[in-house]
């Protein structure tokens, strides 16, 4: 038996859920929008808001799973990679609290977290599976061969997926985070009205900085003959980049599922709530026979049900860590 209450706090989100014996019975997730303002992540304002946030999201959490603390049998926390200051409020936090109730404490990496997401709910991946793991900070293709048995085969050798997407809309003049506001023009627009370089990178890697480069040259060039480019052609323009990045993540899922013989196929991050890239991957599914798992939405972006699912494994395997454990902004596999 396990009640296990986890926290999240790696960027700007702050999140608390708790696990009741694999059941996630709440979710509760503080989103900061003061970074609109910035364009990105001001890391030092996400650490004083996580801190203005914490409490009052681990009481609701506790209200809404109808859990008293005494209840709890371990706390979990996101222990890296993500901002170091961010990290440091719910590090601290699941620390003393843990103290305080005399309860272990568990350390989760935020990157195995996104791929544990899919144990949330129905239906689960079979190992070994391979996951396709686009975040803001992170593109890799994971060797899903057990829970924490996991190994990237692929990864970007420049920006991250969800930073193409981010610095696209930047060029774009839409607010940050704009990944979300690609997608929503992207579905009014022509995917194929522009075209785009697509990448030559060996093996199963990405690069991403060279697509961003061709865009804002392109925008440059457009806005040269048509200052109002952009306003007359945004959703044809976020149809035509987010068809580009679909196909660049998908066509090396597809190699790395030949190379490695795999039909068990995942997407995870906050990147994988992009409809085009759903909607691409349940196509390629059809046509190469895939077993294709797709987080619910609430479960892509940062949250801490994952890290409390991932919490549940490790208090199976009794996988506890000291009162020393520090973040760590950096974390390998
Ligand atoms: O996993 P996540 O919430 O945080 C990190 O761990 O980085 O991912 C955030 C990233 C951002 O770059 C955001 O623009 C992108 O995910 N994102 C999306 C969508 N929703 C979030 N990108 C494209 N389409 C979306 N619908
Ligand atoms: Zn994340």
């Amino acid at each position: 038996m396990s009640v296990i209450l986890a926290i999240e706090s790696s960027c700007d989100e702050t999140s608390v859920a708790i696990c009741d014996n694999g059941k996630i019975t709440a979710n509760v997730i503080a989103n900061q929008t003061i970074h609109q303002n910035y364009g990105g992540v001001i890391p030092e304002l996400a650490s004083r808001v996580h801190q203005q946030n914490i409490v009052p999201v681990i009481q609701q959490a506790l209200i809404d799973a109808k859990v008293n603390k005494k209840d709890l049998t371990a706390v979990a926390f996101t222990r890296g990679p993500g901002l170091l200051g961010s990290l440091l409020v719910g590090v601290s936090f699941a620390k003393s609290f843990a103290l305080g109730l005399d309860l272990p404490l568990i350390a989760v990496n935020h990157m195995h977290a996104h791929i544990l997401a899919h144990f949330i709910e129905e239906p689960k991946p079979a190992f070994p599976f391979l996951c396709l793991t686009v975040s803001g900070g992170h593109t890799q293709i994971v060797l899903v061969k057990d829970y924490f048995d996991m190994e990237v085969v692929g990864t970007t050798l420049d920006d991250a997926a969800g930073e193409a997407f981010d610095k696209t809309a930047k060029i774009l003049d839409l607010p940050y985070p704009g990944g979300p506001l690609i997608d929503r023009h992207a579905k009014l627009g022509n995917p194929l009205a522009f075209k785009f370089p697509e990448p030559q990178i060996k093996e199963l890697n990405y690069s991403f900085s060279g697509l961003k480069t061709a865009i804002l040259y392109f925008i440059r060039a457009q806005e040269k003959l048509n200052p109002d480019f952009i306003k007359e052609n945004l959703d044809d323009i976020c149809a035509s980049v987010q068809h580009s990045i679909v196909g660049i993540l998908l066509n090396k899922l597809k190699k790395a599922a030949q190379q490695y013989q795999i039909k068990e196929i995942a997407i995870a991050g906050g990147v994988s709530a992009n409809t085009g890239l759903r909607t691409a991957l349940t196509q390629y599914a059809e046509k190469l026979n895939w077993n294709v798992y797709i987080p619910a939405f609430e479960y892509c972006t940062d949250n801490a049900a994952m890290i409390a699912i991932a919490g549940h494994y490790k208090y199976i395997n009794k996988e506890f860590v000291g009162q020393d454990v520090a973040p760590a902004s950096r974390m390998e596999f």
